[in-house]
């Protein structure tokens, strides 16, 4: 299912300016997706403490999207369902836009629209990223307590943000990260 909002942001702009447009991905897309990976994050993008959770804990397919201009591919984003302290969210990323066509709002787009439908399916509470604070925090992401959340390697603790309608989360959660669903098997 598609949800609603799930459309252009601008819809009557000419071609020449198009805007992108957001679709859920589908398995078509994934030699689309790894070759992207490969030029938005390099061959250094597999020691990344993040890669690190998605090798333990699988991405979640029904949450990748896919950025589109004019039709033409542009970006992806994918989530990883995991849990912290007894409490399940998600892990945002990677993140990417190719180069020919950044700085028209997919990324943007993509972070706040794939964090709306995972948060609006009710199961999580919360998405995490590591990432630059001036980028996601202008978009509601806020800092965590540093070295309260707990990673599977290192990190810098500065870019561990959050996202969460609850805006007291990020300071108060903590633990590792763990699976999604432990809070209902503990
Ligand atoms: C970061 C990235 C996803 C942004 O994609 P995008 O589609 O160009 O993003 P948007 O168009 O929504 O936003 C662009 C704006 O964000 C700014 N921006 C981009 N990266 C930024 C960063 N790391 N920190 C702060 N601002 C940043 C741009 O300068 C631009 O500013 P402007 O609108 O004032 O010109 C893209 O540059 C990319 O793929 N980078 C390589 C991979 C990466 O770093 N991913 C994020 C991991 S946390």
């Amino acid at each position: 299912m598609i949800a609603p909002s799930l459309v252009s942001a601008a819809p009557s702009a000419p071609p020449q300016s198009a805007a992108p447009t957001l679709r859920f991905a589908t398995p078509d897309d994934d030699q689309f997706v790894a070759d992207l990976q490969e030029l938005a994050f390099g061959p250094g993008r597999f020691a990344r403490t993040a890669y690190r959770v998605r090798e333990r804990f699988q991405i979640d397919p029904t949450l990748s999207l896919i950025a589109e201009v004019d039709g033409v591919r542009s970006g992806s984003v994918w989530m990883t369902p995991i849990s912290i302290g007894g409490i399940d969210g998600w892990m945002l990323g990677p993140l990417a836009t190719h180069p020919d066509f950044r700085k028209r709002g997919a990324g943007k787009m993509l972070a706040i629209e794939v964090t709306r439908i995972a948060l609006e399916r009710g199961t999580g509470s919360f998405v995490v990223l590591v990432g630059d604070r001036d980028y996601y925090c202008p978009l509601g992401w806020q800092p965590t307590t540093p070295g309260a959340i707990q990673w599977p390697g290192p990190v810098d603790p500065s870019r561990v943000l959050l996202f969460s309608d609850d805006k007291t989360l990020a300071t108060r959660i903590k633990g590792p990260i763990a699976p999604f669903g432990a809070a209902q098997q503990a």
